[in-house]
């Protein structure tokens, strides 16, 4: 049913106050939201700047529930009952800014204004802090699953009030993708926490893309496999412990043609990999924190070296190779080696991301609970994945874990593959095949591990040229040492 909020010829008359959700911002994900929420019975009210996108939604789509279509912003946000719900969907940044300048001044305390877009989380505790001035509760929720998640059901990750979720999260509960009947959607924390953690799952979006990308490389070399035939490992791949939403489209896009040549779709792909910023930031807050997430920051940059044609066209056909040529005996064996480490490298990642939701919820006070959001992620999201359900469990066995690789379970399931993985990381690195964030998450794996590291060197480097001080293994306090005097060792 479809009515319009100035159907009785007066600017919300007809409809006025009879919404449950508003969505403002109608492109694919936007219009997307605005149906899930009509299928799930919400009567939704929708806007758009251009009203040509607001009519063809409720002309196309306009079957599947209530939508209260509003031309102005003033008759939509009249439409919506108290306290008002609305979804902004529109580009992040000054897009975002520039509908919620539009908004405030229509809308009353206590109601709701979320931002479901990928928006930095900076600026999500800007706006936030703002909207609260005006008695408003500012939402940043991070929404994953791209259009069909949209539609069909998405993971929800939504910060703010506590207060606002109250209202709001059981309606998000309501279309959110479930698993074993679980709503893919939880309260995450304060102002920018949802924000966030929707960042770190799109770095870690980044590493397992990237690792899936590496293991395909060393199959196609090692192998000499076409990529129909790479695509049906992944497909088998995808009935074990790697299950995954990633891992099923790989295998899809790996055994499509393409109409034009006839050539394996992958093959006229042009290989310069981009990216809209999430796994960008993510890398920065990374280096912010402290965190040591080498398998997105590796992912990161080599989306980035892949779109380096100046150096890479320098590079082709000057810098010598000196490799050896591959000879692989034992062809099963060797797909069972990269799967291995393919799964390791995986689980060093999240391991990563997970350590930093867990540095940030300490810095910002946010109080994320890791076993939720693992919980959240397990359908709906782009890094569903069946080992989800395990990171779950060992943040439920304890929920202050240091470290997932540490979680009993995680420990023994990637110690059956730390000898794969370093046959594949030597593999690579004679038959020169780049594998960066498989040979940076093996390097984690050993420093993380390592009884000692070589950075008590560094330490006494830093001392010595700029008395930066240091620590010592064999009593409380620091210390300097008099390089350039008669090296006697001082209190700093
Ligand atoms: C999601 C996706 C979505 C977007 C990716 C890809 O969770 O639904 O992650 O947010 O499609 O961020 O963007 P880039 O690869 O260009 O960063």
């Amino acid at each position: 049913m479809v009515a319009t909020s100035t159907d009785a010829g007066q600017p919300g008359t007809a409809q006025t106050g009879t919404a449950q959700i508003g969505v403002t911002g109608l492109a694919v994900m936007g219009r997307n939201l605005a149906r899930n929420f009509a299928r799930h019975g919400f009567t939704v009210a929708v806007h758009n700047r251009s009203w040509s996108k607001t009519e063809s939604l409720v002309a196309d789509h306009g079957d599947e529930g209530t939508f209260v279509a509003s031309e102005s912003m003033a008759d939509f946000v009249a439409s919506l009952e108290r306290p008002r719900k609305v979804v902004v969907m529109v580009k992040a940044g000054a897009p975002t800014d520039a509908v919620i300048d539009e908004l405030v001044p229509l809308l009353e305390e206590g109601d709701i204004v979320v931002d479901a877009g990928n928006a930095h989380f900076p600026d999500t505790i800007r706006r936030e802090a703002a909207l609260r001035e005006h008695g408003l509760h500012f939402v940043g929720s991070g929404v994953s699953g791209g259009e069909e998640g949209a539609l069909l059901g998405p993971s929800i990750m939504p910060g703010g009030t506590a207060e606002a979720y109250a209202s709001l999260g059981p309606i998000l509960e309501e279309i959110a993708a479930k698993v074993d009947g679980v709503p893919c959607c939880t309260y995450v924390g304060p102002d920018g926490a949802g924000h966030f953690v929707k960042m770190v799952h799109n770095g870690i979006e980044y590493a397992d893309m990237q690792l899936i990308a590496e293991a395909y490389d060393l199959l196609r070399h090692g192998l000499g496999a076409s990529a129909p035939e790479i695509g049906e490992v992944f497909a088998t791949w995808n009935s074990g412990d790697l299950e995954s939403f990633l891992i099923e489209i790989t295998a899809d896009v790996l055994a499509h043609t393409d109409a034009g040549t006839g050539r394996p779709f992958v093959d006229v792909v042009a290989d310069r990999a981009e990216q809209k910023g999430t796994g960008r930031w993510t890398v920065q807050s990374g280096l912010d924190l402290g965190v040591p997430i080498t398998g997105i920051a590796e992912a990161t940059f080599a989306r980035a070296l892949s779109g380096s044609v100046p150096q890479r066209t320098a590079a082709a056909g000057t810098l010598p190779a000196h490799t050896q040529p591959w000879a692989v005996e034992d062809r099963d064996a060797f797909v069972e080696d990269v799967r291995l480490a393919l799964y390791a490298s995986k689980v060093v990642a999240y391991s990563q991301g997970f350590d930093q939701i867990a540095a940030a919820s300490e810095l910002y006070g946010w109080g994320i609970d890791r076993g939720a959001m693992a919980r959240i992620w397990r359908g709906g999201c782009i890094i569903r994945a069946r080992f989800l359900n395990r990171i779950t469990e060992a943040y439920e066995r304890d929920p202050q874990l240091p470290l997932l690789l540490a979680d009993p379970y995680f420990t023994d399931a990637v110690s059956n593959g730390v000898a794969a993985w370093r046959r594949v990381v030597a593999a690579a690195a004679t038959h020169g095949v780049p594998t960066p964030a498989f040979s940076s998450s093996l390097a984690y794996y050993d420093g993380v591990r390592a009884e000692r590291l070589p950075a008590a060197l560094i330490q006494a480097q830093r001392d010595f040229f700029g008395a930066h001080t240091y620590q010592r293994t064999d009593r409380e306090g620091t210390f300097h040492t008099e390089w350039s005097g008669d090296r006697t060792e001082q209190p700093a």
